[in-house]
């Protein structure tokens, strides 16, 4: 696989980045990853406008030039190199404040920020999503702006990993007793036929798929309040559902061991994963 790593494409062994470099000394860098589906984007727009918020929200400046367009010549580049024009793909996108001696405070200004982007094959689950996801719920320890998609993953990281030890496919965090969102997912529940999932704050990441689904959920009828739902309130759901861009849609049947409403994945979430899906290239969808 060829990778592009600060202006240069190369083979993926041949990208290394300096043990100097901010993002590896301090997490001090943010990402994007983008689906594709045959050699096309998917809400490219959409990631790079959030990309663009998050670089000003840590205060990096990116190199001059790096646009949106820019950024989709660069993905498309990628799928190209890499045999990617059809089928399902992700292009992952980082960029770090650079390398530089190590200070807690920003580096020189002349210091370069580091530019990395992938692409690689991908298969969406479709097969965990006929069964339904399970999740356990747990403690949202991240800071307080969750709304920049920053590479600081590490209460996502021992949140995930506490769901994998558990049998469970997502950890779903609990913040003053509301949830907030999954390791890496957005969290929606049905509740009293309403859909329900917590609002763009600082406290969560303002998924791209939140966001269509919200939009998709209005054309076909189905009311949607962005209003926190407490833990203890999800005993109520008959639905409980996660979007990511690696997920669509995902109904989670199970949660802490518990099965949610009728323990099959639901009606709401699938309506909702066919008006995505059919947004999609129509190949993808299962
Ligand atoms: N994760 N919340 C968190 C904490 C996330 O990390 C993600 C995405 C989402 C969903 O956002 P979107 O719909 O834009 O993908 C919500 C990506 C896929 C990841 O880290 O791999």
């Amino acid at each position: 696989m060829r990778v592009f790593l600060n202006g240069e494409l190369v083979e993926r062994e041949q990208a290394l980045v300096p043990v100097d470099d901010r993002g590896f000394l301090f997490g001090d860098g943010v990402y994007e990853v983008v689906r594709a589906v045959d050699g096309s984007l998917y809400e490219a727009e959409r990631h790079w406008r959030r990309l663009a918020r998050s670089l000003d929200g840590t205060e990096i400046t990116p190199p001059a030039g790096l646009d949106a367009a820019a950024l989709d010549a660069l993905a498309q580049q990628l799928l190209d190199e890499n045999g990617l024009a059809a089928g399902d793909a992700l292009v992952y996108l980082q960029i770090t404040r650079g390398a530089a001696p190590r200070t807690h405070h920003f580096p020189p200004a002349t210091t370069r920020p580091t530019v990395f982007a992938s692409a690689g094959p991908f298969s969406p689950p479709h097969a965990l999503r006929a069964r339904g996801a399970s999740a356990i719920t747990h403690p949202d320890l991240r800071w307080a702006r969750c709304d920049l998609k920053t590479v600081n993953l590490l209460p996502n990281v021992l949140a995930k990993q506490h769901a994998v030890a558990a049998g469970a496919d997502e950890a779903v965090l609990v913040r003053d007793g509301m949830v907030t969102e999954g390791s890496s997912t957005n969290v929606f529940a049905v509740i009293a036929g309403e859909l329900r999932t917590h609002p763009a704050s600082n406290h969560i990441l303002p998924g791209v798929t939140r966001d269509v689904v919200i939009e998709l959920a209005g054309q076909l009828g189905v009311p949607v309040r962005e209003l926190p739902v407490p833990v203890e309130e999800l005993r109520e759901a008959t639905e409980l559902f996660l979007t990511s861009t690696t997920n669509d849609v995902m109904p989670v049947v199970r949660v802490d061991g518990r099965p949610v409403g009728s323990g099959e994945p639901g009606p709401v979430a699938g309506r909702l994963y066919a008006a995505l899906a059919e947004r999609m290239p129509a190949r993808t969808a299962v």
